[in-house]
């Protein structure tokens, strides 16, 4: 999927497909210097993170093994919920474990201070968190996250993983839309 198939739908490019990449090899170069000597569990959040999850993973070249988590915050709509459900736990013992929790966006970060709360409490040995994107919001929430990609503006944001109602997930860019799609 590309802008041309969003027809009038696509308002605006907010992050390129290029930038992203180039970003996200910043941020592996920056991972593996952090964890040299370490082994790694990855946990994509899911469904946000897959690209993310993909493209981050394949740059890095610390030894990794890669588990996903389920959770929901937002339901179809645009707002966060606040509350956070498990719908898919790891199939892996975090106990003792270097987690990295890979995330596509941190809007309130709630869903983020929840998960790493979690994550701790099953005895990780530390957990640390990686994002493609931050709004700003996030800032405002006392939460530490070791890896952002980009800070964006408050808008909602479709493309490279997120959706809207499930839609432009396959977008290769982050964009804005148009506001006529949400009152379709
Ligand atoms: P938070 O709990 O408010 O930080 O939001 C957590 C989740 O909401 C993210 O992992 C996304 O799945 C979703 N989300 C937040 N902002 C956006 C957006 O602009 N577009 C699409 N999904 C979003
Ligand atoms: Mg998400």
């Amino acid at each position: 999927m590309d802008a041309t198939d969003m027809g009038n739908d696509l308002k605006e490019i907010l992050v390129t497909a290029e930038d992203m990449d180039r970003r996200l090899g910043e941020m592996a170069e920056q991972i593996d210097r952090d964890y040299a000597g370490r082994e790694l569990l990855i946990v994509g959040v899911l469904r946000g993170a897959v690209m993310v999850m993909a493209d981050l993973s394949r740059k890095l070249h610390t030894p990794i093994e890669m588990d996903w988590m389920a959770v929901s915050s937002y339901g179809s709509g645009t707002k966060s919920s606040g509350v956070v459900r498990i719908l898919k736990d790891l199939d892996q013992d975090v106990a003792g474990r270097h987690v990295l929790i890979v995330e596509d966006i941190i809007d309130s970060g709630l869903t983020l201070s929840w998960l790493k709360a979690n994550l701790q409490g099953r005895g990780a040995a530390s957990v640390n968190i990686a994002t493609a994107l931050r709004k700003p919001a996030a800032a405002k929430v006392d939460i530490d996250v070791a890896y952002v990609g980009f800070d964006i503006p408050d808008e909602f944001v479709v493309g490279y993983g997120l959706d809207y109602a499930e839609k432009y997930r396959n977008l290769p860019f982050v964009g804005t839309l148009q506001p006529h799609v949400y009152s379709n």
